[in-house]
């Protein structure tokens, strides 16, 4: 069994086009849309602080720099709140860069999860990490990574975080073939990335929350591009199956797939709901719906 460690540092690839939401991700990143009050982001990174992380790397790529800004200082914006004594609000903007240590790598060329998670390797290396998909809002208490990274404390390895889906959607997902040992954790055995259903070897999908040993990264040095051309942290993570355990755990927890239009709509609505005061605003909305023209 591999040694456990501490979980303390956590990736988020975020160097992605974010061509789903043009026209409104032309001039800012996917990640800095709002979920109601807060951006994408956020959610992940909280996500990460309250599993135990106290590093947040980003690798990230040409135009993300309001991320860096979103979680540094803002001196001017705390000393206009300051002065209008607004301190809930100057504390609230002033506690976003105090929520970890950040630190930003860059991935020059779009050339799949695999190699971002390969940019990250000077930071992460030597200790196991988590990787944080930010696209998808998990809601579950306790954390998602942090269910993960309770099942790396007991068995070691490496640990993702796997949910059914539907027949039609196996082609979306890294697929897993594994054994249940118990509790909603599997032996995973093999994992294929985005299968037809004819190859598909379950219908357990990888969602987007990892720990990785950090055996990974040699893996990823070792990788040829695969599915779309692209380097697959999949296609990594089974090779180190041949040398290394990795578990699979069925996450307890609402996901909310905040990568498509669609997806994003649906999670602002689901959340506005959860609120009895955003809920009212949504009700009265549906009613005055369609009889905005
Ligand atoms: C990535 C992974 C895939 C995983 C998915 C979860 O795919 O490659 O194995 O199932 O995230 O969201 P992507 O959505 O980046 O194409």
């Amino acid at each position: 069994m591999t040694t456990q460690m501490q979980v303390s540092k956590c990736l988020f690839p975020v160097a992605g086009l974010g061509t789903r939401f043009l026209p409104a991700t032309k001039e800012i990143p996917k990640e800095m849309l709002p979920l109601i009050d807060k951006p994408i982001i956020h959610y992940g990174v909280e996500e990460a602080v309250r599993s135990g992380c106290k590093d947040i790397v980003f690798v990230t790529g040409r135009g993300k720099r309001a991320i860096e800004d979103y979680f540094d200082r803002s001196w001017e914006l705390e000393q206009l709140l300051e002065a209008r004594d607004k301190f809930d609000l100057r504390d609230m903007v002033r506690d976003i860069s105090h929520m970890a240590r950040f630190s930003y790598v860059r991935q020059c060329e779009p050339l799949g999860l695999g190699h971002a998670v390969l940019c990250g390797e000077q930071v992460c290396e030597g200790e196991p990490f988590g990787v944080i998909l930010p696209d998808d809002v998990m809601l579950g208490t306790p954390p998602v990574l942090g269910q993960l990274i309770s099942v790396h404390r007991t068995f070691g390895g490496s640990v993702l975080a796997l949910q059914e889906v539907t027949p039609e959607d196996t082609s979306r997902y890294g697929i897993v073939d594994a054994d249940p040992v118990g509790e909603g954790v599997y032996r995973i055995r093999n994992m294929v990335e985005k299968p037809p259903l004819s190859q598909a070897p379950s219908r357990l999908a990888i969602m987007g929350r990892y720990v990785l040993s950090p055996g990974i990264f040699r893996e990823l040095h070792d990788l040829n591009p695969g599915a779309g051309g692209e380097y697959q942290l999949t296609d990594a993570i089974r090779a180190l199956l041949d040398k290394e355990s990795v578990w699979g755990f069925v996450y307890r927890g609402k996901r909310l797939d905040c990568g498509t239009k669609a997806g994003w709509l649906r999670a602002t609505t689901i959340m506005a709901m959860e609120d009895p005061e955003t809920r009212q605003i949504v009700l009265s909305a549906l009613e005055e719906g369609g009889n905005v023209r």
